[in-house]
């Protein structure tokens, strides 16, 4: 039995921590593999996505560690050092374990094979191919820029200066992590900022990079290659996109009051809770507190009526998979939500914002796409849900509605929850912690 149902609750109450950072996670392990000496860290999220990441450095020499679940060491290989692998990578799920590993391998001289499930297989890898070609590598991928796809690393690698096509970390920090191993500078050329946890790890372990914003609109970042980068101690916080879902959750049911202790606060990941707060969101931030170059701080969370808002699409890059809980919220406020610019969600885990759309509509809701606008017209406490929604291996979509269902007059059932472990294992267990009904659809 693969699905989960979750039915309607009264009062959500309690403290919980939420699983460590994926993108934390990801690049702590990658540059924690090309540094010299041990890296320590702590916190690493123990979800699928980031598991398959340390399974391929590891094929690629780099001695990983799990000391105990909540203390990992790596020993790396130093800028260039990584070894051809002699099988296939597999990152499963992961597009950031993907695309980032794509960039990371580009300029050693080595051969590289990378595939993943069937959700990644579909995924545009042609974003990452352009870049890391101008550099000197070749990948050759099926259908043109799918997976399983070679990268023939660069035997000269050349550093470039790459003006982001479209805003995107995964993009950037595959460019970086090429430019790590390139001689000379390599520049990102940003028009609208995307998560940096890249440009701050990379800092963290001794990398040289100039980040000069010459505009509201353009953001300059240049690494210096061939850096001597030194093993670090990385804590790693709780994931903001993890802790959205209690979050949202305790904002929508009647007399809750939660606490989620640990949550980064980078202020490129914080859009869904600026979001949330303009549609009359009650969340208190205490504690805030600065963790290994990254902020951090508890929050409480007490039920609050939302109100519809237009969400502008210069925000999109900030809360980009916070989407589909949003549209969750958006569909019990009252009022109008209007989502501007939304056309990544179609290149996600699934093509999100169809999954969102015919998701909601099944579950009674009012919605309407307007090109890459998602309008959605809430209606509080009359949700008709009793619906069986795909989850299209996305674990964002499965969770989402499983929130929904909380709300909903009747439960609300997903058919597939294993996605959920690809980046919030223990999801169910600490939703139920909260109050949430969640089960197996045969205890119903
Ligand atoms: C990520 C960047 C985002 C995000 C993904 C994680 C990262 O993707 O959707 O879940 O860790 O860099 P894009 O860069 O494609 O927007």
């Amino acid at each position: 039995m693969n699905g989960l149902i979750s039915a309607s609750v009264n009062a959500l109450k309690g403290e919980i921590s939420v699983p460590g950072d994926k993108s934390i996670s990801h690049r702590a392990l990658m540059i924690g593999g090309v540094a010299v000496g041990p890296t320590t860290i702590r916190g690493l999220l123990l979800g699928d996505d980031v598991l398959r990441t340390a399974r391929a450095l590891k094929e690629m020499g780099v001695k990983i560690d799990r000391v105990t679940d909540d203390l990992w060491r790596v020993y790396g290989l130093g800028v260039g050092g990584l070894k051809e692998p002699d099988r296939v990578l597999d990152l499963g799920n992961s597009g950031t374990g993907a695309r980032l590993l794509m960039g990371l391998v580009a300029t050693h001289p080595i051969n590289v094979q990378l595939t993943g499930d069937e959700s990644l297989r579909t995924r545009p890898m042609d974003r990452i191919s352009t870049p890391l070609s101008q550099m000197g590598a070749q990948v050759i991928a099926r259908d043109g820029d799918k997976m399983p796809l070679t990268v023939i690393g660069a035997r000269l690698p050349t550093p470039i200066e790459y003006t982001l096509p479209v805003p995107s970390a995964q993009i950037k920090s595959a460019v970086l992590f090429a430019g790590l191993n390139a001689p000379g500078q390599t520049s990102i050329i940003e028009t609208r900022p995307s998560r940096d946890h890249t440009e701050l790890m990379l800092q963290h372990f001794g990398a040289t990079l100039k980040i000069t914003d010459e505009a509201m609109d353009r953001r300059i970042i240049t690494l210096t290659g061939q850096p001597e980068l030194e093993g670090r101690e990385v804590v790693v916080p709780g994931d903001p996109s993890s802790a959205a879902f209690p979050l949202v959750s305790a904002l929508l049911t009647r007399e809750s009051e939660i606490i989620i202790n640990n949550v980064g606060l980078n202020p490129l990941r914080i859009g869904l809770f600026t979001t949330l707060r303009e549609m009359g969101a009650k969340i208190e931030i205490i504690n805030a507190r600065q963790q290994a170059g990254e902020p951090v701080a508890d929050l409480v969370v007490f039920s609050s009526q939302l109100r519809g808002v237009t969400v502008p699409a210069e925000r999109a890059p900030s809360m980009i998979d916070e989407y589909p809980i949003l549209a969750v919220a958006a569909a019990t406020a009252i009022g109008q939500t209007r989502m501007q610019g939304l056309a990544e969600l179609r290149v996600k885990e699934s093509n999100r914002l169809s999954a969102i759309a015919d998701g909601l509509i099944a579950c009674g809701v009012d919605i309407e796409i307007d090109r890459d606008d998602l309008i959605i017209n809430g209606s509080p406490n009359s949700i008709p849900g009793g619906a069986l929604i795909e989850s299209r291996m996305d674990h964002r979509i499965a969770m989402s509605f499983l929130v929904l269902g909380m709300n909903s007059k009747e439960p609300i059932e997903i058919d597939d929850a294993r996605h959920i472990g690809t980046s919030f294992p223990n999801f169910t267990g600490l939703m139920n912690k909260l109050g949430a009904k969640i089960t197996e659809p045969c205890q119903k």
